[in-house]
Protein backbone atom coordinates (compact mmCIF):
# COMPACT_ATOMS: atom_id res chain seq x y z
CA UNK A 1 0.00 0.00 0.00
CA UNK A 2 1.55 3.68 -0.89
CA UNK A 3 -0.25 6.38 1.36
CA UNK A 4 0.17 9.94 0.38
CA UNK A 5 0.61 13.21 1.78
CA UNK A 6 -2.68 14.20 0.13
CA UNK A 7 -4.58 11.48 1.52
CA UNK A 8 -3.49 11.92 4.79
CA UNK A 9 -4.55 15.94 4.66
CA UNK A 10 -8.10 14.84 2.72
CA UNK A 11 -8.39 12.59 6.23
CA UNK A 12 -7.15 15.17 8.25
CA UNK A 13 -9.69 17.59 6.93
CA UNK A 14 -12.70 15.71 8.04
CA UNK A 15 -11.61 16.33 11.85
CA UNK A 16 -12.77 19.56 13.61
CA UNK A 17 -10.85 21.40 16.41
CA UNK A 18 -13.82 20.83 18.67
CA UNK A 19 -13.99 24.40 19.78
CA UNK A 20 -12.86 26.53 17.02
CA UNK A 21 -15.22 24.27 14.96
CA UNK A 22 -13.04 24.01 12.19
CA UNK A 23 -11.09 21.63 10.47
CA UNK A 24 -7.33 20.87 11.31
CA UNK A 25 -6.26 21.66 7.85
CA UNK A 26 -7.84 25.14 7.42
CA UNK A 27 -6.57 25.80 11.10
CA UNK A 28 -2.96 24.92 9.50
CA UNK A 29 -2.65 23.08 12.58
CA UNK A 30 -1.05 19.93 10.55
CA UNK A 31 2.56 19.86 10.36
CA UNK A 32 5.81 18.11 9.52
CA UNK A 33 3.41 14.65 7.81
CA UNK A 34 6.16 12.06 7.34
CA UNK A 35 5.04 8.13 5.46
CA UNK A 36 7.11 5.37 5.60
CA UNK A 37 4.94 2.11 3.95
CA UNK A 38 2.21 1.43 6.48
CA UNK A 39 3.02 4.55 9.03
CA UNK A 40 2.02 7.24 9.64
CA UNK A 41 3.44 10.55 11.73
CA UNK A 42 2.69 14.18 11.64
CA UNK A 43 2.72 17.16 14.48
CA UNK A 44 -0.52 18.36 15.51
CA UNK A 45 0.13 21.91 16.45
CA UNK A 46 -2.40 23.02 19.35
CA UNK A 47 -3.61 26.40 20.42
CA UNK A 48 -1.99 25.82 23.83
CA UNK A 49 0.01 23.32 25.45
CA UNK A 50 -2.54 22.87 28.17
CA UNK A 51 -5.21 21.67 25.81
CA UNK A 52 -8.05 19.63 27.17
CA UNK A 53 -9.22 18.23 23.73
CA UNK A 54 -5.89 16.38 23.18
CA UNK A 55 -6.85 13.07 23.52
CA UNK A 56 -10.01 13.15 21.61
CA UNK A 57 -8.31 15.39 18.64
CA UNK A 58 -5.76 12.57 18.81
CA UNK A 59 -8.60 9.31 18.68
CA UNK A 60 -10.59 11.25 15.85
CA UNK A 61 -6.93 11.99 13.66
CA UNK A 62 -6.87 7.81 14.01
CA UNK A 63 -10.14 7.38 12.97
CA UNK A 64 -10.54 9.39 10.37
CA UNK A 65 -6.97 7.82 8.62
CA UNK A 66 -8.63 4.52 9.14
CA UNK A 67 -11.73 4.92 7.86
CA UNK A 68 -10.72 7.42 5.22
CA UNK A 69 -7.50 5.84 4.09
CA UNK A 70 -6.89 2.43 5.61
CA UNK A 71 -8.05 0.99 9.07
CA UNK A 72 -4.06 -0.92 9.62
CA UNK A 73 -2.69 2.48 8.99
CA UNK A 74 -0.17 3.19 12.03
CA UNK A 75 -0.40 7.04 13.43
CA UNK A 76 2.02 8.68 15.62
CA UNK A 77 0.79 12.10 16.13
CA UNK A 78 3.34 14.54 18.27
CA UNK A 79 1.94 17.33 19.76
CA UNK A 80 3.02 20.71 19.53
CA UNK A 81 1.23 24.30 20.66
CA UNK A 82 1.04 27.74 19.31
CA UNK A 83 -0.39 29.59 21.71
CA UNK A 84 -2.58 32.18 19.77
CA UNK A 85 -3.61 36.04 20.06
CA UNK A 86 -5.72 38.09 19.47
CA UNK A 87 -4.06 41.69 19.66
CA UNK A 88 -4.21 44.64 17.18
CA UNK A 89 -2.41 47.41 18.89
CA UNK A 90 0.18 47.94 16.66
CA UNK A 91 2.84 45.84 18.39
CA UNK A 92 3.24 48.99 20.49
CA UNK A 93 2.89 48.02 24.40
CA UNK A 94 4.42 44.48 25.26
CA UNK A 95 4.29 43.29 21.44
CA UNK A 96 5.61 39.78 22.29
CA UNK A 97 3.20 39.07 24.69
CA UNK A 98 -0.08 37.12 23.06
CA UNK A 99 -2.48 37.22 26.19
CA UNK A 100 -2.82 39.36 29.14
CA UNK A 101 -5.40 38.06 31.63
CA UNK A 102 -6.70 40.19 34.43
CA UNK A 103 -7.51 38.23 37.70
CA UNK A 104 -10.48 40.14 39.68
CA UNK A 105 -13.02 39.56 42.57
CA UNK A 106 -15.40 41.78 44.29
CA UNK A 107 -14.72 40.55 47.44
CA UNK A 108 -10.79 40.37 49.07
CA UNK A 109 -10.17 37.44 50.06
CA UNK A 110 -11.43 35.08 47.93
CA UNK A 111 -8.46 33.65 46.42
CA UNK A 112 -7.34 35.81 43.68
CA UNK A 113 -3.75 35.65 44.23
CA UNK A 114 -3.66 32.01 44.98
CA UNK A 115 -5.67 31.33 41.81
CA UNK A 116 -3.24 33.60 39.65
CA UNK A 117 0.13 31.90 41.20
CA UNK A 118 -1.08 28.35 40.50
CA UNK A 119 -2.78 29.49 37.20
CA UNK A 120 0.92 31.15 35.89
CA UNK A 121 2.98 27.91 37.11
CA UNK A 122 0.43 25.21 36.35
CA UNK A 123 0.59 26.72 32.63
CA UNK A 124 4.56 27.03 32.80
CA UNK A 125 4.79 23.41 33.67
CA UNK A 126 2.71 22.67 30.50
CA UNK A 127 5.16 24.03 28.65
CA UNK A 128 3.93 28.01 28.19
CA UNK A 129 5.97 30.89 28.06
CA UNK A 130 4.44 32.92 31.13
CA UNK A 131 4.56 36.07 33.19
CA UNK A 132 2.76 36.90 36.66
CA UNK A 133 2.56 40.86 37.54
CA UNK A 134 1.17 41.34 41.48
CA UNK A 135 -0.92 44.59 40.57
CA UNK A 136 -2.11 45.14 44.12
CA UNK A 137 0.37 47.40 45.18
CA UNK A 138 -1.09 48.44 48.96
CA UNK A 139 -0.99 44.44 49.49
CA UNK A 140 1.45 42.49 47.22
CA UNK A 141 1.29 38.70 47.70
CA UNK A 142 3.79 37.31 45.09
CA UNK A 143 6.91 37.58 47.16
CA UNK A 144 5.59 35.42 50.04
CA UNK A 145 3.61 33.23 47.50
CA UNK A 146 7.23 32.62 45.33
CA UNK A 147 9.46 32.70 48.50
CA UNK A 148 10.87 35.62 46.66
CA UNK A 149 10.52 38.00 49.92
CA UNK A 150 14.06 40.60 50.23
CA UNK A 151 14.81 39.96 46.55
CA UNK A 152 15.15 42.86 44.23
CA UNK A 153 14.92 42.63 40.11
CA UNK A 154 17.91 43.83 38.65
CA UNK A 155 17.97 46.78 36.21
CA UNK A 156 19.41 46.71 32.42
CA UNK A 157 19.82 48.93 29.36
CA UNK A 158 17.54 48.06 26.80
CA UNK A 159 18.03 49.93 23.24
CA UNK A 160 19.42 53.01 25.53
CA UNK A 161 16.39 52.86 28.12
CA UNK A 162 16.64 51.42 31.85
CA UNK A 163 14.40 48.11 32.12
CA UNK A 164 13.61 46.20 35.18
CA UNK A 165 14.23 42.64 34.76
CA UNK A 166 11.26 40.60 35.92
CA UNK A 167 12.21 37.60 38.80
CA UNK A 168 12.20 34.05 37.53
CA UNK A 169 10.46 31.12 39.81
CA UNK A 170 9.13 27.58 39.18
CA UNK A 171 9.48 29.30 35.40
CA UNK A 172 6.93 32.18 35.76
CA UNK A 173 8.97 35.87 35.22
CA UNK A 174 6.93 37.96 37.84
CA UNK A 175 7.47 41.16 39.08
CA UNK A 176 5.41 42.72 42.51
CA UNK A 177 5.63 45.79 44.05
CA UNK A 178 7.18 44.19 47.48
CA UNK A 179 10.38 43.72 45.23
CA UNK A 180 10.53 46.93 44.87
CA UNK A 181 9.61 49.41 47.54
CA UNK A 182 9.08 48.79 51.17
CA UNK A 183 5.82 47.83 52.48
CA UNK A 184 5.44 50.76 55.09
CA UNK A 185 5.67 53.22 51.94
CA UNK A 186 3.98 51.91 49.19
CA UNK A 187 0.74 51.85 51.66
CA UNK A 188 0.96 55.67 52.27
CA UNK A 189 0.91 56.44 48.21
CA UNK A 190 -1.57 58.06 46.57
CA UNK A 191 -3.62 56.87 43.46
CA UNK A 192 -1.24 58.45 40.63
CA UNK A 193 1.86 56.75 41.94
CA UNK A 194 0.37 53.63 42.42
CA UNK A 195 -1.17 53.76 38.66
CA UNK A 196 2.38 55.35 37.70
CA UNK A 197 3.97 52.14 39.49
CA UNK A 198 1.54 49.86 36.92
CA UNK A 199 2.69 51.36 34.55
CA UNK A 200 6.00 50.75 35.23
CA UNK A 201 5.56 46.87 35.30
CA UNK A 202 4.01 46.72 31.77
CA UNK A 203 6.14 49.65 30.21
CA UNK A 204 9.50 49.43 31.92
CA UNK A 205 9.93 45.76 32.17
CA UNK A 206 11.53 43.43 29.84
CA UNK A 207 8.70 40.62 29.60
CA UNK A 208 10.41 39.37 26.65
CA UNK A 209 8.26 36.47 24.93
CA UNK A 210 5.54 35.85 26.66
CA UNK A 211 2.06 33.43 25.82
CA UNK A 212 0.06 35.04 29.33
CA UNK A 213 0.72 37.57 31.32
CA UNK A 214 -1.27 37.00 34.16
CA UNK A 215 -2.28 40.00 36.41
CA UNK A 216 -3.21 39.74 39.90
CA UNK A 217 -5.33 42.48 40.56
CA UNK A 218 -6.72 44.07 44.54
CA UNK A 219 -10.30 43.41 44.99
CA UNK A 220 -13.26 45.20 43.75
CA UNK A 221 -12.96 48.32 41.33
CA UNK A 222 -10.77 50.97 41.51
CA UNK A 223 -7.99 53.03 40.13
CA UNK A 224 -5.60 50.13 39.44
CA UNK A 225 -8.00 48.80 37.74
CA UNK A 226 -8.88 51.64 35.48
CA UNK A 227 -4.87 51.44 34.84
CA UNK A 228 -4.47 48.47 33.67
CA UNK A 229 -6.90 48.56 30.87
CA UNK A 230 -5.43 52.28 29.78
CA UNK A 231 -2.18 51.18 29.43
CA UNK A 232 -2.70 47.39 28.40
CA UNK A 233 -5.03 45.63 25.57
CA UNK A 234 -6.26 43.23 28.33
CA UNK A 235 -6.93 40.05 26.07
CA UNK A 236 -9.97 38.71 28.96
CA UNK A 237 -10.73 38.65 32.45
CA UNK A 238 -11.20 36.08 35.10
CA UNK A 239 -13.07 36.66 38.08
CA UNK A 240 -12.87 34.53 41.37
CA UNK A 241 -15.58 33.98 43.72
CA UNK A 242 -16.90 31.88 46.83
CA UNK A 243 -19.63 30.33 46.94
CA UNK A 244 -21.31 32.57 49.25
CA UNK A 245 -24.06 34.33 46.47
CA UNK A 246 -23.94 37.58 49.92
CA UNK A 247 -20.86 38.29 47.79
CA UNK A 248 -23.29 38.56 44.65
CA UNK A 249 -24.03 42.18 44.63
CA UNK A 250 -19.58 42.80 44.93
CA UNK A 251 -19.01 40.07 41.96
CA UNK A 252 -21.93 42.23 39.78
CA UNK A 253 -19.81 45.09 40.29
CA UNK A 254 -16.72 43.47 39.11
CA UNK A 255 -18.08 41.71 36.03
CA UNK A 256 -19.90 45.64 35.52
CA UNK A 257 -16.45 47.27 35.69
CA UNK A 258 -15.28 44.99 32.53
CA UNK A 259 -18.06 45.27 30.82
CA UNK A 260 -18.56 49.31 30.44
CA UNK A 261 -18.26 49.78 26.33
CA UNK A 262 -15.74 51.67 26.82
CA UNK A 263 -13.86 49.48 28.81
CA UNK A 264 -15.67 46.01 27.08
CA UNK A 265 -13.18 43.16 28.42
CA UNK A 266 -14.76 39.55 27.54
CA UNK A 267 -15.10 37.55 30.99
CA UNK A 268 -12.92 34.32 30.09
CA UNK A 269 -15.11 32.75 33.02
CA UNK A 270 -15.66 32.44 36.68
CA UNK A 271 -13.38 30.05 39.05
CA UNK A 272 -15.30 28.85 42.11
CA UNK A 273 -12.57 29.16 45.22
CA UNK A 274 -13.51 27.15 48.36
CA UNK A 275 -16.56 25.51 47.06
CA UNK A 276 -16.18 22.36 49.96
CA UNK A 277 -14.54 20.64 52.30
CA UNK A 278 -13.13 17.27 52.66
CA UNK A 279 -11.60 15.96 55.85
CA UNK A 280 -8.36 13.91 55.08
CA UNK A 281 -9.68 11.35 57.20
CA UNK A 282 -13.23 11.25 55.44
CA UNK A 283 -12.31 11.32 51.20
CA UNK A 284 -16.22 10.85 50.20
CA UNK A 285 -17.63 13.75 51.95
CA UNK A 286 -18.03 17.16 50.84
CA UNK A 287 -19.16 20.00 53.75
CA UNK A 288 -20.11 23.08 51.91
CA UNK A 289 -18.99 25.52 54.24
CA UNK A 290 -19.81 28.85 52.09
CA UNK A 291 -22.67 27.58 50.25
CA UNK A 292 -23.02 25.19 47.20
CA UNK A 293 -22.42 26.10 43.49
CA UNK A 294 -22.44 30.13 43.84
CA UNK A 295 -19.76 30.71 41.18
CA UNK A 296 -21.62 28.26 38.76
CA UNK A 297 -25.37 30.28 39.44
CA UNK A 298 -23.18 33.24 38.84
CA UNK A 299 -21.36 31.76 35.36
CA UNK A 300 -25.44 30.69 34.38
CA UNK A 301 -26.69 34.59 35.42
CA UNK A 302 -23.58 36.01 32.99
CA UNK A 303 -23.86 32.94 30.49
CA UNK A 304 -19.82 32.21 30.35
CA UNK A 305 -17.93 29.26 31.51
CA UNK A 306 -17.29 27.90 34.96
CA UNK A 307 -13.52 27.21 34.43
CA UNK A 308 -13.25 25.77 37.74
CA UNK A 309 -14.65 24.61 41.43
CA UNK A 310 -11.04 24.61 43.73
CA UNK A 311 -11.95 23.00 46.88
CA UNK A 312 -10.53 24.46 50.65
CA UNK A 313 -7.16 22.44 51.30
CA UNK A 314 -5.37 23.31 54.22
CA UNK A 315 -2.22 22.31 52.09
CA UNK A 316 -3.63 25.02 49.66
CA UNK A 317 -3.01 27.78 52.11
CA UNK A 318 0.35 26.43 53.58
CA UNK A 319 1.52 26.18 50.00
CA UNK A 320 0.54 30.11 49.53
CA UNK A 321 2.58 30.29 52.73
CA UNK A 322 6.28 28.80 52.14
CA UNK A 323 5.61 30.33 48.78
CA UNK A 324 5.17 26.57 46.62
CA UNK A 325 2.20 26.71 44.77
CA UNK A 326 0.42 23.79 45.52
CA UNK A 327 0.10 23.04 41.79
CA UNK A 328 3.87 21.90 42.35
CA UNK A 329 2.60 19.10 44.22
CA UNK A 330 0.77 17.49 40.78
CA UNK A 331 -0.06 13.91 43.29
CA UNK A 332 -2.25 15.74 45.55
CA UNK A 333 -6.09 15.63 44.65
CA UNK A 334 -6.50 20.04 44.74
CA UNK A 335 -3.53 19.85 42.26
CA UNK A 336 -5.51 18.34 39.62
CA UNK A 337 -8.88 20.37 40.94
CA UNK A 338 -6.47 23.46 39.66
CA UNK A 339 -5.60 21.30 36.84
CA UNK A 340 -8.99 20.79 35.09
CA UNK A 341 -9.05 25.03 35.75
CA UNK A 342 -5.65 25.64 34.21
CA UNK A 343 -6.54 23.59 30.84
CA UNK A 344 -10.26 25.36 30.62
CA UNK A 345 -8.81 28.40 31.00
CA UNK A 346 -6.28 27.90 28.28
CA UNK A 347 -9.24 26.30 26.34
CA UNK A 348 -11.18 28.94 26.82
CA UNK A 349 -8.70 31.99 25.72
CA UNK A 350 -8.00 30.17 22.66
CA UNK A 351 -12.10 30.24 22.30
CA UNK A 352 -11.94 33.82 22.55
CA UNK A 353 -8.99 34.85 20.33
CA UNK A 354 -11.46 32.39 17.56
CA UNK A 355 -14.22 34.41 18.02
CA UNK A 356 -14.10 37.82 19.33
CA UNK A 357 -12.80 41.02 17.94
CA UNK A 358 -9.66 41.95 19.69
CA UNK A 359 -9.70 44.22 23.00
CA UNK A 360 -8.82 48.18 22.45
CA UNK A 361 -6.90 49.79 25.20
CA UNK A 362 -9.03 52.29 27.02
CA UNK A 363 -8.76 56.06 26.63
CA UNK A 364 -10.44 57.95 29.42
CA UNK A 365 -10.61 61.37 28.89
CA UNK A 366 -10.85 62.76 32.41
N1 LIG B 1 -8.76 26.72 48.08
C1 LIG B 1 -8.18 27.16 49.20
N2 LIG B 1 -7.99 26.34 50.27
C2 LIG B 1 -7.41 26.79 51.41
N3 LIG B 1 -6.97 28.03 51.58
C3 LIG B 1 -7.12 28.90 50.55
C4 LIG B 1 -7.73 28.52 49.31
N4 LIG B 1 -7.74 29.60 48.48
C5 LIG B 1 -7.16 30.60 49.16
N5 LIG B 1 -6.80 30.20 50.41
C6 LIG B 1 -6.17 31.01 51.46
O1 LIG B 1 -7.05 32.11 51.72
C7 LIG B 1 -6.31 33.29 51.96
C8 LIG B 1 -6.75 34.36 50.96
O2 LIG B 1 -6.33 33.95 49.65
P1 LIG B 1 -5.67 34.97 48.61
O3 LIG B 1 -4.63 35.80 49.25
O4 LIG B 1 -5.30 34.17 47.42
O5 LIG B 1 -6.96 35.85 48.31
P2 LIG B 1 -7.06 37.23 47.50
O6 LIG B 1 -8.40 37.26 46.88
O7 LIG B 1 -5.89 37.40 46.64
O8 LIG B 1 -6.98 38.28 48.70
P3 LIG B 1 -6.83 39.89 48.55
O9 LIG B 1 -8.18 40.38 48.20
O10 LIG B 1 -6.37 40.29 49.91
O11 LIG B 1 -5.82 40.13 47.47
C9 LIG B 1 -4.85 32.91 51.86
O12 LIG B 1 -4.37 32.63 53.15
C10 LIG B 1 -4.87 31.64 51.01
O13 LIG B 1 -3.78 30.78 51.28
MG1 LIG C 1 -4.49 38.96 46.50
Amino acid sequence: MSITKSQVLNALSYVNDPDLGKDLVTLKMIENIQIEGNSVRFLLVLTTPACPMKEQMKQACINAIHHLIDKNIEVQIDFGSQVTSRRQDNGQILPNVKNIIAIASGKGGVGKSTVAVNLAVGLAQKGAKVGLIDADIYGPSIPIMFDLQGQRPQVAEINGKHKIIPIEKYGVKTLSIGFLADQTQAVVWRGPMVSSALRQFVTDTEWGNLDYLIIDLPPGTGDIHLTLVQTVPVTGAIVVTTPQLVSKADVVKAVGMFQIPQINVPIIGFVENMSWFTPPELPDKKYYLFGKDGGKQLATLYEVPLLGQIPIVEKVRAGGDEGKPIVLDTQSPVAQSFDQFIQNTAQQIAIRNANIAPTSKVNITE
